[in-house]
């Protein structure tokens, strides 16, 4: 089959297309016929091995999974034999390994049905982005501040409408290209950082472009405000943001305000929440561009350079 390949760490031409096997089930897994893949943050972190104690994870001198991407959404091809509650042909949407591919495997336990109003690249968007926003803003209580910072990229576009959904005042933060766009997701008010300083007084601060210094943030927050680090970014090359989240989780018992850094990770029933609260209208995956299977390393270096407005999404055949 088809597929974006990599055999060392790098920046985006390290990526190739390439053919692979095909791969085959295992008991517990779902081969899935792969028509978009979504492009977030984490492709980039293990495209590049940053930072470097994330190879831990990703594998050691080269990824671990020879052919990236996470976000899917396709056609169950096969089931493995203790797969019961899925089955051939059905739509589904959520997280796999080596998405940016002909075909991809997946664990049921990270896979929904696909949401009926949307097609497979506005679906092949929603689940890593989703899944993040839904789990941290899902918290959020009607008339709060709230601010957001990142909120016209993937994880921000939909933390800005749960947030808003749930009744909070939402402030976005984001570039002069995206403010249109942050004010469509429901922001009632738009800082654009590359003209203004950040100001006002938050409830809550969902930050998610993840570079600036937690004294700052602390700064804008009530003095009982929640600050939640979802991105982490900058910093050295060993441990890049996640010192922040570090620092974040060492001062929390000192302070009265609330300092989060919560991981995420992609579930059926946080699939299943988002299906509904998109097939009711509430919630709308914002895909700013789509590549072809072929140019995903183009996809994947719009992304780094910032140049995505909402999800960009990698459709396949
Ligand atoms: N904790 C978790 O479980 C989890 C899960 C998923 C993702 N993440 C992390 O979340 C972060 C964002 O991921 P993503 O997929 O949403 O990436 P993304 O689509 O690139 O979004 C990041 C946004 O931040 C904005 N931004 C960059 N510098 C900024 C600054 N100085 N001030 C305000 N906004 C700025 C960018 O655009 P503009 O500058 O043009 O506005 C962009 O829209 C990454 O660090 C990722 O690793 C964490």
């Amino acid at each position: 089959m088809k597929a974006i390949v990599q055999d060392e760490y790098g920046p985006s031409h390290t990526l190739s297309l390439g053919e692979v096997p095909t791969p085959r089930p295992g008991p517990g897994q779902v081969l899935i016929r792969v028509h978009a893949a979504g492009v977030d943050y984490g492709v980039w972190h293990i495209m590049t091995g940053l930072p470097l104690v994330g190879r831990l994870g990703f594998g050691l001198r080269r990824p671990r999974n020879r052919v990236p991407g996470m976000d899917l959404a396709g056609v169950v091809e096969s089931v493995g034999a203790k797969v019961t509650d899925l089955r051939p042909g059905d739509e589904v949407y959520g997280a796999g390994t080596g998405t940016y591919a002909e075909y991809a495997l997946a664990r049921p336990g990270k896979l929904a049905r696909k949401p009926a109003n949307l097609s497979f690249a506005e679906a092949a968007a929603v689940p890593v982005s989703g899944v993040t926003a839904l789990q941290v803003v899902g918290q959020v209580t009607a008339g709060e501040r709230v601010l957001v910072i990142g909120a016209g990229g993937g994880v921000g576009s939909f933390a800005t409408q749960l947030a808003a959904a749930g009744g909070a005042d939402v402030t976005g933060v984001c570039s002069t290209a995206k403010v249109d766009l942050v004010r469509s997701l429901g922001a009632r008010t738009v800082i654009d950082y590359t003209r203004e300083p950040l100001t006002g007084t938050y409830d809550v601060i969902h930050d998610i472009a993840g570079n600036r210094p937690l004294r700052q943030l602390r700064g804008l927050l009530t003095e009982r405000g929640r600050l939640v680090l979802i991105g982490a970014e900058g910093g050295g090359r060993w441990f890049g943001g996640l010192n922040r989240m570090l620092a974040a989780r060492l001062t929390g018992p000192f302070t009265r305000q609330r300092l989060d850094a919560p991981i995420s990770l992609t579930r059926t029933a946080d699939l299943d929440t988002l299906r509904d609260l998109i097939e009711a209208g509430t919630l709308r995956p914002s895909v700013g561009r789509t590549y072809p299977l072929a140019e995903a390393p183009k996809a994947v270096a719009d992304l780094e350079a910032g140049n995505a407005p909402g999800k960009l999404v990698v459709t396949v055949g």
